[in-house]
């Protein structure tokens, strides 16, 4: 070293001294890094958690980046992921790597889930370590979900349509936890704008808190040492036996991250494959709750759920969607409290085994049946409903034609006749002596308010029963409403083009 830079040196030192005096950085080395962990704990199954860890940061990343081009309105939602997805530089690959990195998390995130059951780690003194793994298991999967719906296409639709439904039967409060969840009564731009809220603000800032949380319990309390069999937890003895290990054979903690390094290094690779061989996913169809898909299908981590929902008895709704989920989560935050103490290791517990084959079994059956099955979601909500006999009765062929379409287009869904049926549009017992022919056109085929537009559902002939139908809904012996002057524009907009737009859709 030169005589010259010996000030530089005496300088910079001064400022690392500086620096340190003020933030400390020494100590929390020593506090984080530094502190000891048992060798046993550096094992290739102790690294779950860490792998969890870098999904979440890739999701981070991705996330901010992924904001800056998606627009979170149910009109433009869709549309922004077309451009990301074909003209911007790599923007595909952004998507792909927010998906697969989010599929990844979930799958990782069960595992080292499992691996702690399997070793005990959640035994004393790591009960509140636990359980706030399993609060951020419930939240990942809520972030997982309110994802899928950012895609805002028909995937993501039905999802919330399901979630919804579900929800609805909840008893005493299932209405007011539907408005919650959408935003309102229907699937709209506010159901997006509370999902985004979710997605980007509430849940990843939850998230966030929680795995502080989890890190400072694993800091405080320790790595687990690798169990062996025979060795029994006993909350008297276990913090001393702990610390003997530690000064035993203690090791720093930055010197047992090896072998995370290398699995993340391989987890790192994989997302990053499968987003470049297999890419984004979707967006699919968009959405549109006057088309009825066939194929709809969540997001991998709800394929289960998906299946479970369509294998499910008509009537056992309840119990399997609010009061199993309710004993499931009582008993997954209840286990170190109800299996504090005693054998950690596996081999011995043949119970803790059994528990993880049959979970995995089932979870893993029912997202393949997900995956295959037939299953379209049903939104029959009135369409099953009969329609009352003045409604049809006296109708001519085309009229009786455009109540049939009335059912099946779902229109009842939103529309009550004579009281039976949806409350989101208004009740069209008498529409006939409100609208005359050109704007019940109108408003069929561009919809409007919060209707959706069917004329891409509809051929012009269809839209002629459906009208002369609507027509008629008016008390018997009067006459249909006469709307009288209106600009020539409407005329021509309301028969003419979108009408042909259908037929040439078709
Ligand atoms: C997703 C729910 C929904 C569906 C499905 C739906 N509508 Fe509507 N409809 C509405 C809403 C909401 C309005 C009120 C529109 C507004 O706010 O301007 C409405 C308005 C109307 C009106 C005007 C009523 C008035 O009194 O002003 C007619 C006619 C109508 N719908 C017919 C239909 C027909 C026919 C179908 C089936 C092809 C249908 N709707 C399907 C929600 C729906």
């Amino acid at each position: 070293m030169s005589a010259k830079e010996k000030p530089i040196t005496g300088t910079l030192v001064n400022i690392a001294m500086w620096m340190e005096r003020r933030l400390h950085i020494v100590k929390i080395w020593n506090a984080t890094a530094g502190h000891p962990i048992p060798k046993t704990s550096a094992s290739w199954f102790y690294t779950f958690g860490s792998m969890t860890l870098l999904c979440f940061s890739i999701q981070i990343i991705t996330g901010i980046l992924l904001s800056l081009a998606y627009v979170p309105s149910a009109a433009e939602a869709y549309r922004s992921l077309e451009f990301l997805n074909f003209h911007v530089e790599l923007g595909w690959l952004l998507r792909a790597m927010h998906y697969w990195g989010s599929n990844c998390m979930v799958i990782v995130m069960f595992l080292h889930m499992t691996q702690v059951f399997l070793w005990g780690a959640y035994k004393y003194p790591r009960e509140l370590t636990w359980i706030s793994g399993v609060v951020l298991l419930f939240l990942t999967l809520a972030i997982a979900f309110t994802g899928q719906v950012m895609r805002f296409d028909s995937d993501a639709f039905w999802g919330v349509g399901i979630g919804a439904a579900v929800l609805g039967r909840i008893p005493f409060i299932g209405g007011q936890l539907v408005s919650l969840l959408l935003g309102g009564a229907i699937i709209g731009s506010d159901t997006l704008s509370r999902f985004f809220a979710f997605h980007v603000f509430i849940l990843p800032g939850c998230i966030l808190a929680l795995v502080s949380l989890h890190l400072r319990l694993v800091l405080l309390k320790g790595i687990n040492d690798y169990p062996k069999p025979g060795i029994q937890v006993n909350r008297r003895t276990y913090d001393a036996t702990y610390e003997e290990i530690i000064r035993k054979e203690g090791i720093p903690f930055f010197h047992g991250i090896d072998k995370d390094l290398v699995a993340n290094g391989i987890l790192l690779v994989v997302i990053v494959s499968l987003a470049i061989f297999v890419g984004p996913n979707g967006p699919g169809i968009p959405a549109d709750p006057a088309v009825r898909i066939s194929d709809a299908r969540p997001d991998y981590p709800f394929l289960w759920i998906f299946a479970a929902a369509a294998l499910a008895p008509h009537g056992s709704e309840l119990l399997l969607f609010f009061v199993l989920p309710i004993i499931a989560t009582l008993l997954l935050i209840g286990l170190p409290f109800y299996s504090n103490q005693g054998e950690k290791h596996f081999a011995r517990r043949p119970i803790a085994i059994l528990v993880v084959l049959l979970t995995y079994l089932g979870i893993g059956m029912l997202s393949y049946a997900g995956l295959t099955g037939p299953w379209s979601p049903q939104m029959e909500a009135w369409s099953g409903a009969p329609t009352k006999r003045e409604f049809i009765q006296a109708r001519t062929p085309l009229e009786l034609q455009g109540a049939l379409l009335f059912q099946n287009k779902q229109c009842r869904n939103c529309h009550a006749l004579g009281g039976v049926g949806g409350r989101r549009g208004p009740d069209l017992s008498d529409i006939g002596t409100r609208m005359d022919e050109p704007l019940l056109v109108r408003q069929v085929i561009q919809g409007g308010g919060n209707m959706p537009a069917y004329g891409n559902n509809l051929s012009e002939q269809e839209v002629r029963a459906l009208v002369s139908y609507l027509v008629s809904l008016r008390p018997p012996h009067t006459i249909p409403a006469q709307i009288p002057s209106r600009p020539e524009k409407t005329e021509r907009v309301s028969t003419g083009e979108p009408a042909k737009q259908a037929q040439s859709g078709r």
